[in-house]
């Protein structure tokens, strides 16, 4: 007869001794789920309660239940939640301390569930909780970008492709660019989360329950639109933490590429920003330093979040239906990458608000490099009737010019231009500064201040930072 002391007190009756440690080591997934204690409570709270509605359970014992799930909570918040591995995970660590606090009633709170929609149930709430806090801090980005990009609606600085200077372009311009990434960043949340919000809730275990149970109330207590439809899919989806991971990695990749623009804005051969010291850190050795740290950290935290994203993809590749335990580990990539989202925002929010932007240094850097040839070539095209890829050639004969003379396009003189192409008459200087470049670029969606201003204004409005005109 075997030693059933150490046995499992849930299933224990199956079961002759207790598991291996290495048993126990690997089985246990409170010291990570342990996260989800408020979500468990409150899915709790809905059984219970439609299971006292329903008759499943007295009603006295449903109030008992209730009563001490928020005493557990209670204690859960004020001294955490207690790690034992025999306990397995937070379902059964929050059954266990109810049946100390209210006895054998207790044992009633599992009737027609299992841990398997239980925890579906729970961590769809956390997702969802994920997905509106992903949703509040990227608005806040956004309304940093906003605020950045009014401010600079005007200010002129180089544009570039393969990042070589092609066109100026506004700074505001720029800085909206992002505004559009994070827009879309949104929205993959918030239709990730309409998608998700069905409740798993009364599958249990895979097949359903004979138990006359209510899904439609428990899935309006806990804010879903109304249950799943297959009790099998029910606690095998993992979907919406996949969903949840796809849209936090596309957001890692827009952070991680407004961290570089400041990375590269903040070398000194660009010197285009100057960081905010609150993000940024000296070196320990070279007292000039001042170091993008939190910049190339959101740039790093996104390979992190996109390796998130792969580990749980890999583990529910080739899952058979319904229930497998390898899905305890879709937690861990999911909080990982919640967190070092939320940081990456935050980090990327504060650069963004209170970076010192060098106007001077962008304007004369948009000055260099010839960033207004196409001008040239659009008033040969416009004012001469030239075809455009003419209009291309005669202008590189232009660069080549001064470019052999050390200078701008607009300091060659009316001889020099004339002599490469006759058509050419002094209204042109009007179009080779930067300015000119950039005013004349107001197709929709353009970087002429004008166009910025207006777009600037229509997000103020998305936002709800200024009412509708
Ligand atoms: N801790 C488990 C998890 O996170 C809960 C579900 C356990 N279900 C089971 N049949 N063993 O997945």
């Amino acid at each position: 007869m075997g030693d059933k002391s150490g046995s499992n007190q849930m299933w224990g009756g199956r079961f002759a001794g207790g598991p291996s440690a290495i048993m126990r080591e690997i089985n246990a997934s409170i010291p990570f789920d342990k996260a989800l204690w408020r979500q468990d409570i409150a899915a709790s709270k809905a059984h219970v309660d439609m299971l006292g509605a329903q008759g499943i359970v007295l009603a006295e014992d449903a109030a008992l239940i209730a009563g001490g799930l928020d005493q557990v909570a209670a204690e859960y918040e004020a001294n955490g939640v207690p790690e034992n591995w025999d306990l397995e995970d937070i379902h059964m660590t929050t059954e266990s301390r109810l049946a100390e606090l209210i006895g054998p009633a207790a044992g009633r709170l599992h009737t027609a569930r299992s841990r398997n929609d239980q925890v579906a149930t729970d961590f769809r709430l956390w997702v969802r909780d994920a997905m509106d806090q992903a949703e509040l801090g990227l608005k806040q980005l956004q309304v940093a970008l906003v605020s950045r990009a009014g401010e600079h609606s005007g200010s002129i600085m180089p544009g570039f492709t393969h990042l070589q200077t092609a066109q100026p372009v506004t700074l505001g311009h720029h800085l909206m660019a992002y505004y559009e990434m994070i827009g879309r960043d949104r929205s993959r949340f918030a239709d990730a989360r309409v998608r998700m919000n069905r409740s798993p809730l009364g599958a249990a275990a895979l097949a359903g329950t004979g138990f006359p149970i209510d899904r439609f109330r428990t899935a309006e207590a806990l804010g879903f639109d109304g249950p799943t439809d297959n009790s099998l899919d029910s606690v095998s989806d993992r979907d919406f933490a996949l969903d949840y991971l796809m849209a936090a990695a596309q957001c890692s990749l827009h952070l991680s590429r407004l961290a570089e623009e400041f990375i590269i804005w903040a070398s000194q051969p660009f010197g285009f920003v100057t960081l905010p010291d609150s993000l940024s850190t000296g070196s320990s050795i070279m007292p000039q330093k001042k170091n993008p740290d939190a910049a190339e950290l959101v740039r790093g935290h996104s390979g992190r979040i996109v390796g998130c994203l792969t580990a749980l993809m890999i583990t529910m590749k080739g899952l058979p239906l319904a229930y497998s335990k390898d899905m305890q580990d879709d937690k861990p990539p999911v909080f990982e990458a919640a967190s070092l989202l939320a940081l990456s925002i935050a980090a990327m929010t504060g650069m963004v608000a209170e970076a010192k932007f060098r106007t001077d240094r962008m304007r004369a850097a948009a000055e260099l490099g010839y960033a207004t040839a196409t001008d040239l070539a659009d008033w040969l095209v416009r004012q001469a009737n030239i075809p455009f890829r003419e209009a291309h050639h005669i202008t590189g004969s232009a660069v080549k010019l001064a470019e052999s003379r050390g200078i701008a396009l607009d300091q060659l003189s009316i001889e020099d231009l004339k002599a490469i192409d006759q058509r050419i008459d002094d209204r042109v200087y009007a179009a080779l500064s930067v300015e000119a470049s950039v005013a004349a670029r107001c197709s929709h969606g353009g970087t002429a201040p004008d166009e910025v201003r207006k777009r600037v204004a229509q997000a103020r409005v998305a936002l709800g930072l200024e009412e509708s005109a």
